[in-house]
This record gives structure tokens, C-alpha cells and sequence, in this order.
């Protein structure tokens, strides 16, 4: 029936002789005031709705339906939202409650109010970057039994970026997150269930738009059923596991059930750890994943990048495997992840509902009200990044920094990513001990496009080939 109001994504790429621009989509040229039309727009795309305009410094104003939608695009007002006023734009909107609450139940990453307060320091208590040697280790195991694999292959040999980075993302955090006693089989069955929620759940809740401040639960098909079981079921299993005393020690399952041994008054029954266990298995492996998969598709097309990586590589580890203790020597390696995360971000949109009327800038909100922090816009204002849309790690050498709430790929304020030190090493050391083997490339000929669910990932996956690096 809208068939005709489908609009397909124009999508810009350009390579010259050391310079990359690497895909996304053109400016929204569509006609103002066709609400129903930006509606099903955002619905195949939430990235290509926005318009020229929206890449400025400012703080702008629409409605939708009746319903107020401001979009925050300004360092001062980003830091007003996030940190000065975190308490009436915490909460996360309708449209992302309903469709992660089957799954994550009053996870972290959706609740607000005392329970998120209550919960908030024990997951950043876990996955805290004191840990991060423990956590280190796993990456470092993982990533190489990776390496063995793609070893094994034939050179030239065609895999999907997308998929081989979300396997490895998953299994990193599968480990630290239950142990080693999860198992192949039923990892890569969470690791399914996961995909197929995603792929089951709508990026839009029209619910919302129509006047409902809650917007309408979602539909729960038998097909969204049995994938939030097969989660549940196995989640609960370690949960039990562990509260019988049989898990694994380093675990941050096992972490969760001593805080609740030692703090009965938090009550954390098995549900309520089952929830915060997949929040952070959701949370931690989707994000890393899609951080991943970008980085290969720049390199592929940015050789000059890639050669200086390589040769730093070269240059911090020799021939051995690079491990957490090099990632301070290797800064190529980390302004590739960072400029990765400046134009790819995994969470491209931070979309709150206001609690009570307030006032960002000169502009009165109302309760209930949409407000959006934009990552995606955000990163490529030319105000803040000069060349905005062009492939330059160099902007994040010698300690130089974007201005203050002008780069947030992990949020910020009280809600900034606890998995951030986790996240960012993870990325870093995962893409120097791969990229000492391999040479990743996309087909010249490959059409890239962003496309946003609940990360931002390429459409259908990023189609690869690999090659192993001579003379290594
Ligand atoms: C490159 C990797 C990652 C990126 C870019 C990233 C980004 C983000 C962002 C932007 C948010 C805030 C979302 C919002 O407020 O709407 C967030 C929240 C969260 N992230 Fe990450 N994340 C990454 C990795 C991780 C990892 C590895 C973990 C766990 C080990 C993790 C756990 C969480 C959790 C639990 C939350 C919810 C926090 C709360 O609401 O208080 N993330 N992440």
C-alpha cells in the first residue's frame, strides 16, 4: 500500500589519490511536511532523513504527528541534556523500551528511575577497566583462534566481515560474561536468538507518533517467542549455575551473584540477572562487531591508512601476537578505531523522552516530548571536524582531541557506556593481532550502504575477501 511512498537511499562514496570518502547517504531532499512519508523513510533508514541543515551547530524543533521531536546538535546543549539535566532526559524513549523489554526485562540499557540507579554501579563495577587484564586475555585468545581459522582457508577467501566479527565480538563477551562453561553450541544459539530478536523487532514505534507517550507493545509473534525462550533458557541455566556455586570464578555472571550474596537488600533474583547478563551481552558484542566490520571496509579502501597500521604493527610487536600491554604504542591502531567510531558510530542516535517540561537553548520542551542526540549528524558537522565526511585517522594523533560533547560514540554523562574502556580495547587489540595476518578488501564494485537498526551496520553485511600478509 506505500509502495509508492518507498524512497530508496542515494548513497555517496568517493576515492581519489589519498583522500577517502567513505559511504553515506545524501542530504534528505524530500518536501517538508510530509510526515507519514520521513516516517517510512526512517523505517528503511533512519540515516538518510536528515537534511543539509541538520549538520549545523544548533538545536531544532518539529512535530510529527503532534508530537514534539527536538533534535540536539550543539556541544552546550548535548552537555545540558546528558550531564546537567540527565534526570529529565534519562529515560529512553517508548520506541526502544517496547522493543527490548521481552528480551532484557528491566535491563540496564532500558530502565531508569531506581532501579537503573541501583543497578548502574554494579554493572560498572564489572565491567570496570581494573578488569581489563582478565578481559584482555580472553580478547587476545579469541582473536587469534580467529587468526588459526582464517589460516586455514585458502588465500582469497570470501567470508562475510559482518558475520565473522559479530562471532568473534560474541564469543569474547560470551566468555567474559559467562565463563568458559557456556559452550559452542549454546553460545552460537544466543548469538542467533540475538540476530533473530533484531531482525524481528520494527525500528519504529508508530504507536508513539499516533499519541500513545508509551507507544503500543510489541507484537509477539511464535517466531519472537522462541527466540527470546531459547535466550532465556540457556541464560537462566549458567544464572543457576552459578547460584548453586558451580560457575565459573572470573566470570561477570559470577561477579553479579557474589554482589548479590554479599548485598541481599538488592534482591537480584535470577530473572533480574538474567536481565542484566543479557543486557551486557547484547550491549557488548553488537557494537564491538559493527566497530569492526567499518574499520575493514575504510582500510580496504584507504591503502595509505592501512600501510601506516601495518607498519606500526610491525614496528610495537615484531612477529609475536600484540597483546592489551601494546595498545599505549600502538596509536595508528587507535585513531583507526576512533575515526571508525566518528563515522560509523554503532549507537548513531541517543533518543530520550523528556519527563517534565524543561527548556534546551531557547527552546521550550513538553513533557513527553522526543529528544534526539544524533551521533551520526553530530560527527560529521564541519563546524567540529573539518572535512567531516572524509576518512582521516591522523585528526586523532599526538593527543589531539575532538571538542567536548562534539564526539560521543559512548554517549556521555551518568549514562555514558560502562563497557567504554572494554569496547575501545577490545576493538584496538582485536584489529592489530587480525590486520598482522590479513589484508581484508571489500569488491571495488561493492555497493556499502549504513543502514541503522539497533546498530549501525552495513545492509546485508560487508562481503569480503582475505588475504594473508606476505612474509609474515
Ligand atoms: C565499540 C563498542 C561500544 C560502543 C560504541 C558502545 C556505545 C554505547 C552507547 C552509545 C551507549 C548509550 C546508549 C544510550 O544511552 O542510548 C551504551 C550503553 C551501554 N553499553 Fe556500550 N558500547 C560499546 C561496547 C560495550 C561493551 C563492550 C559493553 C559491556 C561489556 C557495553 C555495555 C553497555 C551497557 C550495559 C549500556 C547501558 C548503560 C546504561 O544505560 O546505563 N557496551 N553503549
Amino acid at each position: 500500500m506505500f509502495s509508492s511512498l518507498r524512497q530508496s537511499t542515494d548513497i555517496i562514496e568517493n576515492i581519489r589519490k589519498n583522500s577517502f570518502e567513505p559511504a553515506h547517504a545524501d542530504y534528505y531532499k524530500g518536501k517538508p511536511g510530509r510526515p507519514l512519508n520521513l516516517i517510512l523513510k526512517a523505517r528503511h533508514d533512519f540515516l538518510s532523513v536528515w537534511r543539509k541543515a541538520d549538520y549545523a551547530d544548533r538545536v531544532n524543533v518539529t512535530k510529527i504527528f503532534g508530537r514534539q521531536i527536538v533534535v540536539v546538535n550543539s556541544p552546550d546543549a548535548i552537555r545540558y541534556v546528558v550531564a546537567k539535566r540527565h534526570e529529565n532526559f534519562e529515560r529512553k524513549t517508548p520506541q526502544m523500551r517496547r522493543a527490548l523489554e521481552f528480551l532484557l526485562g528491566d535491563g540496564l540499557f532500558i530502565s531508569d528511575g531506581e532501579t537503573w540507579k541501583q543497578r548502574r554501579p554494579l554493572v560498572n563495577d564489572i565491567v570496570h577497566k581494573n578488569r581489563l587484564p582478565t578481559f584482555g586475555k580472553i580478547m587476545e585468545k579469541t582473536a587469534s583462534e580467529l587468526v588459526e581459522r582464517w589460516s586455514a582457508m585458502p588465500d582469497g577467501a570470501p567470508v562475510n566481515a559482518l558475520f565473522e566479527m559479530a562471532g568473534l565480538t560474541a564469543e569474547i563477551i560470551a566468555r567474559s560474561v559467562f565463563g568458559n562453561d557456556l559452550g559452542e553450541e549454546a553460545a552460537n544459539a544466543v548469538t542467533e536468538g540475538f540476530e533473530s530478536y533484531q531482525s524481528l523487532i520494527d525500528s519504529i514505534n508508530i504507536g508513539y507518533f499516533l499519541g500513545f507517550d508509551e507507544g503500543l507493545p510489541v507484537l509477539r509473534t511464535p517466531k519472537l517467542r522462541r527466540s527470546v525462550s531459547r535466550i532465556h533458557q540457556i541464560i537462566d541455566k549458567v544464572v543457576e549455575d552459578h547460584l548453586a556455586g558451580h560457575g565459573d570464578d572470573n566470570s561477570m555472571v559470577e561477579l553479579l551473584v557474589r554482589r548479590q550474596k554479599r548485598n541481599p537488600e538488592l534482591k537480584l533474583d535470577v530473572v533480574a540477572l538474567r536481565n542484566e547478563a543479557a543486557t551486557i551481552f547484547m550491549a557488548g558484542h553488537e557494537t564491538t562487531a559493527a566497530t569492526l566490520t567499518w574499520a575493514w571496509y575504510l582500510l580496504s579502501r584507504a591503502h595509505w591508512v592501512e600501510k601506516s597500521l601495518h607498519e606500526e604493527i610491525a614496528r610495537v610487536c615484531g612477529n609475536r601476537v600484540p597483546a592489551l600491554d601494546d595498545i599505549p604504542q600502538l596509536e595508528w591502531c587507535r585513531a583507526i578505531i576512533e575515526e571508525t567510531l566518528r563515522l560509523y558510530p554503532p549507537v548513531p542516535i541517543l533518543a530520550r523522552q523528556a519527563k517534565e517540561a524543561d527548556r534546551i537553548g531557547d527552546i521550550d520542551i513538553k513533557p513527553a516530548s522526543l529528544v534526539l542526540i544524533v551521533p551520526w549528524t553530530l560527527h560529521r558537522t564541519e563546524a567540529f571536524f573539518k572535512d567531516a565526511n572524509l576518512f582521516k585517522p591522523e585528526r586523532f594523533l599526538n593527543g589531539q582531541k575532538p571538542i567536548p560533547y562534539s564526539y560521543i560514540p559512548f554517549a556521555s554523562g551518568p549514562r555514558v557506556c560502562p563497557g567504554l574502556q572494554f569496547g575501545l580495547n577490545e576493538a584496538i587489540l582485536c584489529l592489530a593481532i587480525l590486520a598482522q595476518r590479513f589484508k581484508v578488501r571489500v569488491a571495488e564494485n561493492a555497493k556499502v550502504e549504513p543502514q541503522c537498526r539497533l546498530t549501525l551496520r552495513p545492509r546485508g553485511g560487508l562481503p569480503v575477501t582475505l588475504h594473508r600478509r606476505e612474509g609474515i
